[in-house]
């Protein structure tokens, strides 16, 4: 006999809560994506079918509505308070010595700590009656808050009913905790805002501030915030935890994200030490944390030592040394990257930033400099977080800023001179001169001997920094002049190892014109453009000829890709490389002539990461480009799906931060095998 439908979708709940839990909570997934996001989809279709049947406590709830009871106000029961601060061992020794005299306890002895990091988010109420979260609140002033429970629903770490046995569960529960948005879906979210021309956020705890006074929740749904418990505010129906230290191990049991850097130990100088480790793992974390918090860990002296005015006296803050500070801004260097980038770069007249001194922060790039309007001679916030660069936030108003210049794209390489571009729409101008470019001409070298271009095997960083820096290698082209006495003259080189490289050197002579376009490193021309130029033109002579108008003809070739290209290609000093490379004798066999295929993919870009078992990343990859695909090494919302295999890793959480399809390598092939021929 078939379930009810009111009996599936219990089924289903309880699956996807449970999964949903070990996925987002414990960070350790036993089903496939595919696999639970058909439970979901059936748990969708059955809701819709029978809407009188949805609860408050489904999954569906996580994606957010439009309707919303937002912001009405929720009294607390229990205040939520707020905690003293201690900034240095003095204050917190003093700290502890209060604590023992409350207590009547002798010096020898410690009293025993719970330390857990001070969440840098912001403070929520989480009500659970029989089991179901009914409502959740803002801090507000400590003892009336608003009714935010529309967004919150929507934080996958926010259990909508507890993980326990329902006969377990508490009648009514009150969870304190913290919600955080991560430094990486921070990046993410301020990219986007950037791209869609809104204001960036200043910090992760204000995007996560700005996300949940969201009125409509689906837009919450969209961030990615964390929620992390601390306390319990109340408890009745089930017996309270003795101490702080069980309390979260109870929570965590109930199905709440707990901090894994929590622990308790006795006495102020264990403290201290945990103190100093947490401060050494602050950069390392995934958000931001602005200190520790150290509380009495046994329940009855909490209970003992009680409240003064809004903190309580068994617990404070030890705050961390702050990562945001102000300085001068004395000039704007600019540095050439590898690729000929030009980075902007802030001189600071030194300062102490989370313990470190910074002389220097990153500005990315001129248009950064422009929306900061940064002038040399202005106040600056600058911040150190896990990044360890520090960066400009921001400009402090003064009254000199107007009248200080402002502050110009350099018109010249400060390396070479030569001229230095921006398109329109680019964020990022280059110096021009490409090959020739001192700067570039390592990474022009590599990028040119690597696998997917001309291939020298062997040809790794180690042996170009030797070619270039010892035996003065001036571009890709002089690899082939070079002699095995030259090589010899390099120190402690063997025959065998030169031999082996001139060999390979040698072999890479017969390529095919899309790894040789590739190989030149042409600005924004990858391998797919690389070979959509090949085909278009079938040969060198007739791309260099091309202009712009005749160069957007290109599949995928758009007028800044087009106006790189002709740049590239007019550049005297890449024109006599490419002439040097061809009398070398690289050569390349004719492109055939172009053949009108059918394309399923054109116009997606597909990620790949982790390994695959039944083919190499590469192979795949050229697969999903025989399709039209573009296949990209960095997960953006404009990825059309990512293809994970095992050991995948940051591309995989960006892909499921920006909400982005994942599949695995029986979803990969079952694709391809729909669509090859
Ligand atoms: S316990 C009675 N634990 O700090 C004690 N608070 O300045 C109540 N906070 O509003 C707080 N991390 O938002 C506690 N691990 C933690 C915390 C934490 C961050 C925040 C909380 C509170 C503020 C007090």
């Amino acid at each position: 006999m078939s379930d009810s439908p009111e009996q599936r979708l219990q089924v289903l709940r309880s699956l996807i809560h449970h999964h949903a839990h070990l996925y987002h909570t414990l960070d350790a997934p036993e089903l496939p994506d595919a696999s639970y996001d058909a439970l979901f989809r059936e748990l969708l279709a059955l809701e819709r079918e029978h809407p009188e049947l949805i609860s408050a406590d489904s999954p569906s709830q996580r994606v957010g509505s439009a309707i919303n009871t937002a912001f009405t106000p929720v009294p607390h029961v229990v205040p939520m308070l707020s905690l003293d601060n201690v900034f240095n061992e003095t204050d917190w020794l003093d700290f502890d010595r209060r604590v023992r005299e409350r207590l009547g306890w002798e010096l020898a002895v410690g009293v025993p700590y719970a330390c857990e990091p001070k969440f840098d988010g912001l403070a929520v109420a989480l009500h659970y009656e029989q089991g179901v979260l009914v409502q959740a609140a803002t801090r507000g002033d400590g003892s009336t808050g608003e009714d935010i429970t529309a967004n919150v629903r929507t934080i996958a770490t926010v259990p909508l009913r507890l993980a326990g046995p329902a006969d377990a569960w508490p009648t009514r529960l009150e969870v304190r905790g913290e919600v955080v948005m991560p430094r990486a879906g921070f990046e993410a979210l301020n990219a986007r805002q950037l791209a869609a021309g809104d204001k960036p956020f200043a910090n992760p705890r204000n995007a996560a501030a700005g996300a949940l006074r969201q009125l409509d929740s689906r837009i919450t749904a969209q961030r990615p915030l964390s929620f992390y418990a601390y306390a319990i505010a109340r408890l009745e129906g089930a017996e309270w935890p003795a101490s702080h230290s069980q309390s979260l191990r109870w929570l965590a049991g109930q199905g709440f994200q707990v901090s894994e850097l929590a622990c308790t130990g006795p006495g102020p100088h264990f403290v201290q030490q945990a103190w100093t480790h947490l401060l050494t793992q602050r950069d390392a974390l995934p958000f931001d944390i602005d200190g520790m918090v150290v509380k009495v860990d046994d329940r009855r002296q909490q209970l003992e030592l009680g409240f003064i005015a809004r903190a309580p006296r068994w617990a404070v803050a030890y705050k961390f040394p702050a990562q945001e500070v102000s300085t001068r801004l004395e000039a704007i260097d600019w540095q050439v990257g590898r690729t000929g980038a030009l980075t902007p770069v802030a001189r600071l007249t030194p300062v102490p930033v989370g313990g470190v001194v910074v002389s220097n922060a990153t500005l990315h790039n001129h248009d950064e400099v422009m929306r900061l309007d940064l002038r040399a001679g202005d106040t600056v916030v600058i911040h150190r977080a896990g990044d360890v660069i520090p960066k400009v936030l921001r400009r402090v108003d003064d009254d000199g800023h107007e009248q200080r210049p402002l502050t110009a794209l350099p018109a010249q390489c400060p390396v070479c001179a030569s001229a230095v571009i921006k398109e329109e729409e680019a964020a990022i101008a280059r110096c021009s001169a490409g090959l020739y470019c001192p700067a570039q001409r390592k990474e022009a070298i590599r990028h040119f001997a690597s696998r997917r271009a001309m291939d020298i095997e062997g040809l790794g960083e180690k042996w170009i920094d030797l070619l270039v820096d010892q035996l003065g290698l001036e571009s890709s082209a002089g690899l082939y002049r070079l002699t095995l006495e030259q090589l010899l003259t390099l120190p402690r080189m063997a025959e065998k190892s030169a031999g082996n490289l001139l060999q390979a050197i040698a072999r890479s002579r017969d390529t095919t014109l899309p790894r040789f376009l590739f190989a030149l490193g042409i600005p924004n021309v990858g391998e797919s453009t690389a070979a959509a130029l090949a085909r278009q033109f079938g040969n060198l002579p007739a791309l260099i000829a091309a202009e712009v108008e005749l160069l957007v003809q290109t599949p995928d070739v758009g007028p800044v890709v087009a106006q790189s290209i002709r740049d590239f290609l007019q550049e005297q000093h890449n024109r006599q490389v490419i002439a040097e490379l061809q009398a070398a004798g690289v050569h390349w066999p004719e492109v055939e002539a172009p053949q009108p295929q059918a394309q399923p993919l054109q116009g997606q870009t597909w990620v790949l990461t982790g390994t695959l078992e039944s083919m190499s990343r590469d192979q795949a990859g050229d697969r999903l480009r025989a399709l039209g695909a573009k296949v990209s090494g960095s997960v953006s919302k404009k990825t059309h799906a990512v293809v994970a295999g095992p050991g995948a890793g940051s591309k995989l959480d960006s892909a499921r931060e920006l909400g982005i399809p994942v599949m695995d390598e029986a979803g990969l092939l079952a694709l391809l095998q729909e669509h090859e021929r």
